[in-house]
């Protein structure tokens, strides 16, 4: 299995850095995800290669044409009929663990970057199949947002972590956070590891961490807890 994510975007050298790196970059040697950075600027026909234009009826700010956008993305189809097109816009679905989960059993993912202040309403209307937004703020474009999705929807395709990672997903979808970590020193200026850690009793600490779980989503994220769970 393998996703393949298509990236249009008016600032493709932006994405180089944290596509090249560490876990996507294995990921992408070991041919189980592949991801293209595509300059929107290479389907424009002027000689200023422009993707943007004033809003009718006035207001700040530029809006992104639609044209470029409709022939990249129709060219990016193009063989790929089940490529789904996600555009990334502070106005999509909230991104969660079950939205990445989603993306990664799919085989083709175009990813529509936003840039100004926004992108021609016929895009959204019939163009794109998800607009997906990464969280209650505004960033200065989509090409962020979609590192940040492509990262969490990458991790989980079969074979990108080893064995011992993978495990933790699992963890994050029971929905109770973390238990805290510790390594060595046992102590460290003064900080002592909790007692029971070094313990070497696997089944007490295992009763521990899940005390801990519970306790801080408690604390941090009650919205995270079902109602059956209280
Ligand atoms: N573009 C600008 N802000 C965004 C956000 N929060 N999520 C996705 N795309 C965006």
């Amino acid at each position: 299995m393998s996703v393949k994510f298509d990236i249009l975007t008016i600032l493709p050298e932006m994405l180089r850095g944290p596509l090249d790196e560490s876990i996507l970059k294995r990921a992408q040697e070991k041919k189980l995800v592949e991801i293209c950075v595509r300059n929107l600027r290479d389907w424009t026909h002027d000689k200023h290669r422009t993707t943007d234009d004033r809003p009718f009826g006035g207001g700040p700010g530029m809006v992104m044409k639609p044209e470029p956008i409709f022939e990249a993305v129709e060219e990016l189809k193009r063989g790929s009929p089940e490529a789904w097109v996600v555009m990334l816009t502070p106005q999509g679905r909230r991104f969660d663990q079950q939205v990445a989960r989603d993306l990664a059993v799919r085989k083709h993912v175009i990813m529509v970057c936003g840039h100004y202040e926004g992108v021609d309403e016929r895009v959204r209307q019939t163009l794109v199949d998800q607009e997906i937004s990464i969280g209650d703020y505004v960033l200065t474009n989509g090409a962020l947002a979609s590192i940040v999705v492509i990262d969490a929807t990458a991790r989980l395709v079969p074979g990108v972590l080893g064995h011992a990672d993978s495990a933790k997903d699992e963890s994050f979808s029971s929905g109770w956070l973390e238990y805290p970590q510790y390594t060595r020193p046992a102590e460290y200026r003064g900080m002592a590891v909790p007692e029971m850690l070094l313990s070497g009793d696997h089944a007490a600490i295992a009763k521990w961490r899940e005390e801990q779980r519970r306790q801080r989503t408690r604390e941090r994220r009650p919205d995270l807890i079902k109602d059956d769970e209280q």
